[in-house]
């Protein structure tokens, strides 16, 4: 079994390769990736010497450089997460994000098509719904809501997720998909909420929060979804849509405020900012679906994850530390400096 993993040197596919080189030590990893602002080879470093895995630096936009992996790995399987992820670097630059996510998309399924495929695995996100009302607590998402995005991010995650659809419809590709809602856990790069909140009050620098930091997201170990995805691989019914997450909502600012506790730093640090245009109010999954079917649920909780993961960026300080130092700094002065 050869897999492709796009997007691996992120946070989420470095996860999943993790999973599946310790679960599946016959499985061939090849991991393609364009390394962007977010991927990091160095995440990669406890692979790099298995056998079983093979790092190629690409762009999945490059049709000839896709078609020619395709051509030396003959994979079985491809599981697609390279993506450009981050909601508010989409609403400051679209184009990248139509780019990436929706034609590199495209590339990827026309060489599942060319060479054949037993599965082609889009990671989609629960964000292609839009957002839920917070006094609706009885509502959730499941696999028949109307896709409603609301940032280029989630349009583009939508574009591709029905793209990917219609070529299971047109072209009987055996494609799945999964919704996921919002992860956290180890090597989750910091521009991102609960990470960007670890850096920060480690480094005592203020807390920003979007608007009264009342939004709510359904958090999911990372974990948690890489077994899902690896049991949607194996199990999963092929043109089907799963959802992935559930029964974890917390709101940004109680996020915050356990990590000040956790990290012995005064709530005093937590500064109100400008909130995000067109800012999502709630995300709420329901898991039924996969559950039924699968027998999937998450397993952390996550009072457990948020301690793990705070003591993962406890221990690895270089990681970060070196993302911060660089590039980052102009991120952030771009993003928060007046904000
Ligand atoms: P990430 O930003 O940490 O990683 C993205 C990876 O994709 C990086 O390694 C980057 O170098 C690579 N990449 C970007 N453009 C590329 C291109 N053109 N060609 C090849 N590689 C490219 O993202 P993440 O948080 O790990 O998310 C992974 C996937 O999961 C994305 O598709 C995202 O939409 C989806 N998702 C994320 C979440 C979440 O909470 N993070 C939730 C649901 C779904
Ligand atoms: P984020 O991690 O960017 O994920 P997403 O927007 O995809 O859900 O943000 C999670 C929540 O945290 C979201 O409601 C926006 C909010 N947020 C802040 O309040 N401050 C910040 O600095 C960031 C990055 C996010």
């Amino acid at each position: 079994m050869t897999i492709i993993v796009t997007g691996g040197a992120g946070f989420i596919g470095s996860n999943f390769i993790f999973h599946m080189l310790g679960k599946y030590p016959d499985y061939r990893i090849v991991c393609l990736d364009k390394l962007t602002y977010a991927g990091n080879l160095s995440t990669l470093a406890p692979v790099m010497d298995n056998p079983n895995f093979r790092f190629v630096k690409l762009d999945i936009c490059d049709r000839e450089g896709v078609y020619g992996l395709f051509e030396e790995e003959h994979p079985d399987m491809v599981v697609n997460f390279a993506a450009e992820s981050h909601v508010d670097r989409s609403i400051e630059n679209p184009e990248v994000f139509l780019q990436t996510n929706i034609l590199g998309t495209q590339v990827l399924m026309d060489a599942c098509r060319k060479f054949g495929i037993q599965r082609y695995h889009q990671v989609s996100t629960d964000e292609v719904y839009g957002d839920l009302p917070l006094d609706r607590p009885d509502l959730f998402f499941t696999e028949e809501t109307p896709i409603h995005t609301s940032s280029p991010y989630s349009s583009s995650k939508a574009g591709a997720d029905l793209l990917v659809l219609a070529y299971y419809r047109t072209y009987g590709l055996p494609v799945t998909v999964s919704r996921c809602s919002n992860n956290y856990g180890p090597y989750h790069f910091p521009e991102k909420l609960i990470p960007l909140m670890i850096a920060n009050a480690l480094n005592d620098k203020p807390l920003p929060v979007y608007g009264k930091g009342e939004n709510v997201r359904d958090w999911l170990y990372v974990e948690d979804h890489c077994k899902a995805i690896d049991l949607i691989l194996h199990k999963g019914r092929v043109g089907e849509v799963y959802n992935i997450g559930g029964h974890n909502e917390m709101r940004n600012i109680d996020i915050v405020k356990i990590i000040c506790k956790a990290l012995g730093k005064p709530e005093s640090l937590i500064t109100f900012v400008t909130d995000r245009k067109g800012h999502d109010m709630r995300y709420a999954i329901d898991p039924t679906k996969i559950h039924n079917e699968l027998g999937w649920l998450p397993e952390t909780k996550f009072a457990d994850g948020i301690q793990k993961t705070i003591q993962w960026y406890l221990n690895n300080r270089e990681w970060w530390e070196t993302i911060i130092s660089g590039e980052y700094q102009n991120y952030y002065e771009k993003m928060y400096g007046n904000r």
